[in-house]
């Protein structure tokens, strides 16, 4: 027997800075109407994460996201997912300064029923950050390994390794609460590390290969359910073997087409 454990509780900005301290918070990612309807009544947020562009368009970075393309993506996981907290991330080059940042963000908003977006920086973009929740757009920090940051940095790193890193994520993290954001994600960061940010700012952190002491956790979909099968980071647990689900699944549809045994006469008019 299979049980479906449904803890849905419609989420806003109040109710995720009050869990601080009280509950775990669990975001994952979607892309589309179908999946994240599924999500949804587990979930207490969904992101709608520029990753999409690795992992459904295939491109070996996010940076080539388009602000088109989220808001596309964003309209699908909104009309699938009606009752959720829905982050839209900010692509690459959309929030380069603050008219710029307000400008696309607007547009998400005006476009979409997103309930708030996600910009990847820490100090080096709180000045971004606080104009936009100061022009009533909710805000998700994005601090540790940035993706958008791949080219500039030289790769994908883990961040927080020496003392000064320690103390600049630190600062990072305090800049965007300061700037007002209502969560920081913090990826790809030493576990005390992550541990020792949770600490320093009073909104919740959700780590992605940061460890079990943040807030919450965030995966990408559909490394979570094993549907990726290029690479698995140390950080990902399959929940689901889904590509191996899928290739049987299909093999069986194409044995039956090949055997004449799909469609059966219950299945024709
Ligand atoms: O784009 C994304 O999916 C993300 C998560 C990995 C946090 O930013």
């Amino acid at each position: 027997m299979s049980i479906i454990v449904n803890n849905f509780e419609k989420m806003n900005i109040t109710k995720i800075i009050q869990s601080k301290n009280k509950k775990k918070l669990t975001v994952i990612t979607a892309y589309d109407a179908l999946f994240a309807k599924l999500f949804s009544q587990s979930v207490d947020m969904i992101l709608v994460g520029d990753s999409l562009n690795m992992s459904f368009m295939g491109e070996t970075d996010t940076l080539s996201s388009t602000l088109d393309q989220m808001i596309y993506h964003t309209k699908a996981v909104c009309n699938g997912a009606k009752n959720s907290f829905i982050i839209t991330d900010m692509p690459f080059g959309t929030y380069i300064n603050k008219d710029e940042a307000l400008r696309n963000c607007t547009k998400v908003y005006q476009q979409t029923l997103a309930s708030a977006v996600k910009i990847e920086g820490g100090e080096d973009r709180a000045d971004i950050i606080k104009h936009l929740t100061s022009n009533a757009i909710a805000v998700m920090g994005h601090i540790g390994l940035m993706p958008q940051y791949v080219r500039s940095e030289g790769g994908y790193k883990v961040r927080g390794k020496t003392k000064e890193d320690a103390e600049q994520l630190i600062r990072d993290a305090i800049a965007v609460e300061k700037a007002g954001a209502f969560a920081i994600v913090v990826e790809g960061v030493m576990s005390d590390v992550a541990k020792k940010i949770t600490e320093a700012v009073n909104i919740p952190t959700i780590g992605i290969g940061a460890g079990i002491d943040t807030d919450g956790q965030v995966l990408v979909w559909s490394d979570m359910l094993g549907f990726f099968e290029e690479f698995k980071p140390k950080f990902v647990r399959h929940y689901l073997d889904g590509a191996n689900i899928i290739k049987n699944a299909v093999n069986k549809y194409k044995e039956d087409v090949k055997n004449k045994a799909f469609p059966s006469k219950e299945e024709e008019y």
